[in-house]
């Protein structure tokens, strides 16, 4: 399955995807200094910069990604440090194949410096979790979570280190599992075969113990 990867960060989630063996036949970012796009150079993928500043507004902006998206061939999306409101024709076109990945127990601690936010309230858990996109923030059906234990004298560098280790095992598998249809959506629920979600999360958890 053709994967198109919406980027705005680093790009150590599209590394896992790549490293995994995940297809991505493009990469668009919203911002021209993304560390993804070095990361989608050195694996050949192509990649676009759309600056939202080029567009009358996300309407506009939204069209142009659809293009991209149809030009490659995209099959689904995946969103990993897109760090922009979507237009709704997009969130529909793409309504179940559409993904994101938030460093949070969603629907706790949505929308940005969701680590720093952890902190503040001093939770003793938080986590990471991957869900479908709506068109609300952070919001779309909940498709799975891992928890990251905060401890004594974390910071959000130390904290958000074990989280990314998290997403990078768990994002790529989610979307492997939606390809073999390990799950489906039915209206804002998403339901695994049985034994598929806790194999993954499972796995994802004994990593983050070593
Ligand atoms: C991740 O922490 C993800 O949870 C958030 O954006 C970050 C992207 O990181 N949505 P990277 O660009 O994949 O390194």
């Amino acid at each position: 399955m053709k994967w198109a990867v919406l980027v705005g960060g680093t790009g150590s989630n599209l590394r896992a995807f790549l490293e995994r063996g995940l297809e991505v036949c493009v990469v668009v970012s919203h911002r021209r200094d993304a560390g993804a796009l070095d990361v989608a150079a050195e694996y050949n993928i192509p990649a676009v910069v759309l600056l939202p500043k080029h567009f009358r507004d996300r309407d506009d902006y939204g069209r142009a990604l659809g293009r991209e998206l149809a030009m490659a061939g995209a099959e689904g999306v995946a969103l990993a440090g897109f760090m922009r409101w979507l237009d709704t024709a997009t969130v529909q076109t793409w309504s179940g194949r559409i993904f994101n990945i938030h460093p949070s127990l969603l629907p706790a601690f949505a929308g940005l410096n969701a680590v720093g936010q952890a902190l503040a309230h001093g939770v003793q858990w938080t986590g990471v979790t991957v869900h479908l996109v709506d068109e609300g923030q952070d919001s779309g059906p909940i498709v799975a979570q891992v928890p990251v234990e905060v401890t004594e004298g974390d910071t959000e560098a130390s904290l958000s280190e074990r989280i990314h280790c998290v997403e990078h095992s768990l994002y790529w598998q989610v979307l492997h599992a939606f390809e073999e249809r390990k799950f489906y959506v039915e209206g804002a629920r998403v339901h695994w075969r049985e034994g598929q979600r806790g194999a993954i999360c499972e796995t994802v958890g004994d990593l983050k113990r070593q």
